[in-house]
C-alpha cells in the first residue's frame, strides 16, 4: 500500500440512508484534485486508525470533489464506524492517491453493472463516466433490501436514467434475490461489473461459467470477508523466522502481521487484488478471496481476507 498519504478535507458529510453516509472530499488549499479512472478507490485513515479502501463514487473528471460513501458495519472491525460516528465536516482525513483495481474497459461494447448494497459506488462512477461520454449502452441491477436502504435512489430513477437500471429488493429474503440467469443465460460482448456482497459475486461468478472469463470483473470493497461473529483465534508460524503469532477472532492475518512489524504488500484488502498472495507450507486454509484458482489453495494464501480452518498455518514469511 502507498505510504504518500495526503490530508483531504471532509467539505460535507450527508446521510444516504440509515446506515450508509456520503462524504465530499477536497483539496485543504481548494486546489483540483485529480482525474481519476472509472471504478477508482482510496485508502483512508480512520480516526481510529485503522486504514480502509473506499471507491470514489462522483464523476472521475470532476476535479473539484471526491465522493466517498460508508457503510455503517456494526459487526466490523470498526473501521466504518469510526469513519461515520467521528468524521464530521470541516475534518481532515488522510488519504492515499486513488488506484483502480476494478477498470472500466471503456471499449467494450455494452456493459452489465450487478450492485449489491454498498456495492454501488464504483458503479456509480463507471456510469458517471460513460453518461458523460453520451453512452447508454448500459444496464445497471441493483440488489438492496428495500427502497429506504438504497443509498443514490433518487440519482438512479432519473428520467434520463431509469431506463437502463432495474432496482431490486429483497426484503431481506434470499428466496427472493434478483434471478440472474435471464441476464446471463445468453453470452454476448458485454462486459460484467459486480460488486456487492460475497453471496451475490459468488452467484454471478456461478451464473456466468459459460462466459469468456476477461468478461467478468469483480469488486469486493465494502463487503469485507475477513471476519465474522463465528470466527475463532488461529496461530500462524512464520517459517522463515519461526516466529509464532496468534490471529484474534476479530482481526485479519494481515493486521496482525502488519502490527508485529511486518511488510506485506497490500492494496485492496478485501481479496480481490492479488497483492497480498503468500505461500502456504501447511495447515487448512479458510479461503476467502475471489483471486486464488482452486489448484492454487493449497498452496497459497490471500492474507487480507482468509483465516484457517485448522489450529495453525505455516507461511513463507
Ligand atoms: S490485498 Fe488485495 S487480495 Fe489481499
Amino acid at each position: 500500500m502507498s505510504d504518500t498519504f495526503q490530508p483531504l478535507r471532509v467539505k460535507r458529510k450527508q446521510s444516504l440512508t440509515s446506515d450508509i453516509t456520503l462524504f465530499e472530499l477536497q483539496h485543504p488549499e481548494g486546489l483540483p484534485l485529480p482525474v481519476f479512472t472509472p471504478g477508482a478507490h482510496i485508502v483512508v485513515q480512520t480516526p481510529a486508525g485503522s486504514r480502509r479502501s473506499y471507491s470514489l463514487c462522483s464523476p472521475p473528471d470532476d476535479t473539484r470533489t471526491w465522493q466517498i460513501a460508508v457503510k455503517r458495519d456494526a459487526q466490523g472491525r470498526g473501521g466504518s464506524i469510526s469513519m461515520v460516528d467521528d468524521v464530521q465536516a470541516g475534518d481532515l482525513l488522510m488519504a492515499s492517491p486513488w488506484n483502480n483495481l476494478f477498470e472500466l474497459q471503456t471499449k467494450a461494447p455494452a456493459f452489465i453493472f450487478i450492485a449489491g448494497g454498498i456495492g454501488i459506488t464504483p458503479i456509480l462512477s463507471m456510469i458517471h463516466a460513460l453518461r458523460r461520454q453520451g453512452r447508454h449502452d448500459f444496464k445497471l441491477y441493483y440488489c438492496t433490501r428495500d427502497k429506504d436502504s438504497t443509498a443514490f435512489i433518487d440519482e438512479l430513477q432519473g428520467t434520463d436514467i431509469q431506463a437502463n437500471v432495474t432496482l431490486h429488493h429483497d426484503e431481506g429474503d434470499l428466496n427472493q434475490a434478483l434471478d440472474l440467469w435471464p441476464i446471463f443465460e445468453r453470452p454476448d460482448k458485454a462486459h460484467v461489473y459486480c460488486c456487492g456482497p460475497q453471496g451475490l459475486m459468488d452467484s454471478v461468478r456461478d451464473m456466468t461459467g459459460h462466459w469468456p472469463s476477461e468478461q467478468i470483473h469483480f469488486e469486493s470493497f465494502g463487503a469485507s470477508t475477513a471476519t465474522s461473529a463465528n470466527d475463532q483465534a488461529f496461530d500462524v508460524v512464520l517459517q522463515q523466522t519461526g516466529e509464532r503469532i496468534t490471529i484474534p477472532a476479530h482481526q485479519s492475518i494481515l493486521e496482525v502481521l502488519r502490527m508485529c512489524g511486518h511488510t506485506i504488500p497490500s492494496s485492496c484488502e478485501s481479496g480481490c487484488c492479488g497483492c497480498c498472495r503468500t505461500n502456504l507450507i501447511a495447515g487448512e486454509a479458510d479461503h476467502r478471496d475471489m483471486v486464488l484458482r482452486p489448484d492454487e489453495q493449497a498452496h497459497q494464501i490471500m492474507v487480507c481476507v482468509s483465516r484457517a480452518k485448522s489450529q495453525e498455518l505455516i507461511l513463507d514469511l
